[in-house]
């Protein structure tokens, strides 16, 4: 695969104060070279309606054709996302499932790479561990290790929220070029 790598990447918390956020944008200059980010945003989709999810009885609303244009064309998708009450923000489960219908829906056999920040202990563990079903259902390609587990993000980021951890800098290069690695694989 000689072409140019593109992903479509999205945080899935929209305060603007978010570490997660704060991650997604540190990604771009840790990725291997031949990888872009394609950055999209889950702020504008409604709630999951299945009326207005049969193409042939009604249009996607706008921003989920948008949406869903974008994964389409990009060739894997990336995840940073917070853990909510131990699972995956509603926010976010809600994007999915709009992008998860139908025999052309563009998460079906995607690779994928899932990252969580927290300023708590637990790294996002209990919402990486809730996101497996979710993958194994639509048949997508996870990067299993290194797992991207941030905790105690006030440590992590520095006050303008630039990523200045060697340790986390250095685990999150290694995901994304296991991430590369995979992508590659998947399109032989
Ligand atoms: C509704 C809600 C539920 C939360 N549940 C958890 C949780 O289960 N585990 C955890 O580590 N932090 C939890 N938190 C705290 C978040 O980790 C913290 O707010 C974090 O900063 C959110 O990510 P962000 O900075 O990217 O917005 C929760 C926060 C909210 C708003």
């Amino acid at each position: 695969m000689d072409k140019q790598i593109t992903i479509a990447a999205m945080s899935g918390s929209l305060r603007k104060g978010s570490y997660n956020t704060m991650l997604l944008h540190a990604l771009p200059a840790l990725l291997p070279d031949g990888m872009s980010l394609e950055m999209t945003s889950i702020a504008d989709l409604p709630l999951y309606n299945a009326d207005l999810d049969t193409p042939a009885v009604a249009k996607r609303p706008e921003a989920v054709q948008a949406f869903r244009d974008v994964l389409t064309k990009t060739d894997a998708v990336l995840f940073v996302s917070p853990e909510y009450n131990y699972s995956i923000p509603g926010g976010l489960k809600n994007a999915i499932d709009w992008a998860s219908r139908g025999e052309d829906s563009p998460l079906l056999h995607k690779p994928v790479s899932l990252m969580g920040v927290t300023p708590y202990m637990w790294g996002t563990v209990r919402m990486q561990l809730a996101f497996h079903p979710v993958f194994q259902f639509l048949n997508m390609k996870p990067v299993y290790k290194p797992e991207i587990l941030i905790a105690q993000a006030q440590s992590k980021f520095d006050e303008n929220g630039k990523l200045t951890d060697a340790a986390t800098i250095d685990i999150v290069k290694r995901h994304l070029q296991v991430f590369k690695d995979l992508i590659i694989k998947q399109n032989k």
